[in-house]
């Protein structure tokens, strides 16, 4: 039997699917508050393969796997203390860590490296983000946060801001947004712009879309402002980095020139891409996108494990 992988958005561009996991989420998200989650994980053990630092996506990962009742075995700094330091390949590291787990999550920083751990793996290997490629989880929880907090995705205006480049939640979400009748602003600087394989696939959509290097001008008509760290890691020229990690802060004077019931997303961490003084208005809905994760998170692993039709929610 093929297992149920999570590599990419790819997979997963059909509306009626989506809006049963987020049905799923929704429903995990009351069972949490209620503090009655059912176990279905019960026995089956997740493997966390993380060659990249990462805060948010291991620790909800694996905060969704122990309350599914799952157990969870991993190393967060796997390129220093898994074999993978002494020379074990990718493919061998999977076929041992299958032995153990009955998933696998992973994030590395090769693109492509998650195609490659599948086409070995007799677990469902789950990817948590691929270097400069993708990070489909994030990008699940990024929608199910925006049809939360706006009651809808058709029919918004969203800036994708920062560095478009390298963002793989940014490449995700583009194409996941391309099944909604959407308004898509790329913000970026010249040198950070999204890549053309995505927007020709966002073309190809019939999505339409607009380059900018600036927000100011579309601050006021903008549902939702995603904004996104410039990925220090990725660059090979320390100095072009310290020209570019400034190029867009948010602070209180442009939330004053925001809709009221607009919203400030960030996959976060946070650098100083957001002025901390912006945090508490109710518009700030980063930290309720990282709860969010958890939720998705389960869904994803039911999923993987288990067919559940879930509750639609409408979208
Ligand atoms: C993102 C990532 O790792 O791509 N973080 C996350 O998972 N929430 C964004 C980033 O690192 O800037």
């Amino acid at each position: 039997m093929v297992p149920r992988h999570v590599i990419s958005v790819d997979q997963f561009l059909d509306r009626s699917f989506l809006s049963s996991l987020f049905g799923r989420a929704a429903l995990f998200e009351a069972q949490r508050k209620a503090r009655k989650i059912e176990c279905t994980l019960n026995g089956r053990v997740m493997v966390a393969l993380f060659y990249e630092p990462s805060t948010r996506t291991r620790l909800s990962f694996e905060t969704a796997m122990l309350l599914l009742g799952g157990s969870v075995v991993g190393t967060e700094s796997a390129s220093h203390f898994s074999s993978a330091a002494k020379g074990e390949t990718m493919e061998d590291t999977i076929r041992v860590v299958g032995n153990f787990g009955d998933v696998i999550v992973i994030r590395h920083p090769e693109e492509g490296i998650a195609v490659r751990a599948a086409s070995v793996s007799e677990k469902p290997i789950i990817n948590a983000g691929d270097g400069i490629g993708e990070h489909p989880t994030q990008a699940l929880l990024d929608l199910y946060t925006i049809l939360k907090e706006l009651g809808r995705i058709d029919g918004i205006h969203i800036a994708l801001v920062g560095d478009l480049k390298h963002g793989r939640t940014i490449h995700s979400l583009a194409k996941l947004l391309s099944l909604y009748n959407v308004k898509l602003s790329l913000v970026a600087p010249n040198q950070l712009k999204l890549p053309e394989k995505y927007k020709e696939f966002l073309d190809k959509a019939g999505i339409i879309y607009s380059e900018h290097d600036s927000y100011e001008p579309i601050l006021g008509s903008v549902d939702v402002l995603y904004v996104t760290r410039v990925q220090k890691e990725r660059f090979a020229d320390a100095a072009e980095y310290e020209k570019l990690k400034n190029a867009f802060v948010v602070t209180p004077a442009h939330l004053a020139k925001m809709k009221p019931n607009s919203i400030i997303m960030h996959p976060l961490p946070r650098v100083a891409e957001i002025s901390n003084a912006v945090d508490n208005d109710r518009r700030a809905a980063y930290f309720r996108q990282t709860e969010n994760g958890l939720y998705i998170r389960m869904a994803l692993l039911e999923h993987v494990f288990l067919d559940r039709a879930g509750t639609p929610l409408a979208g």
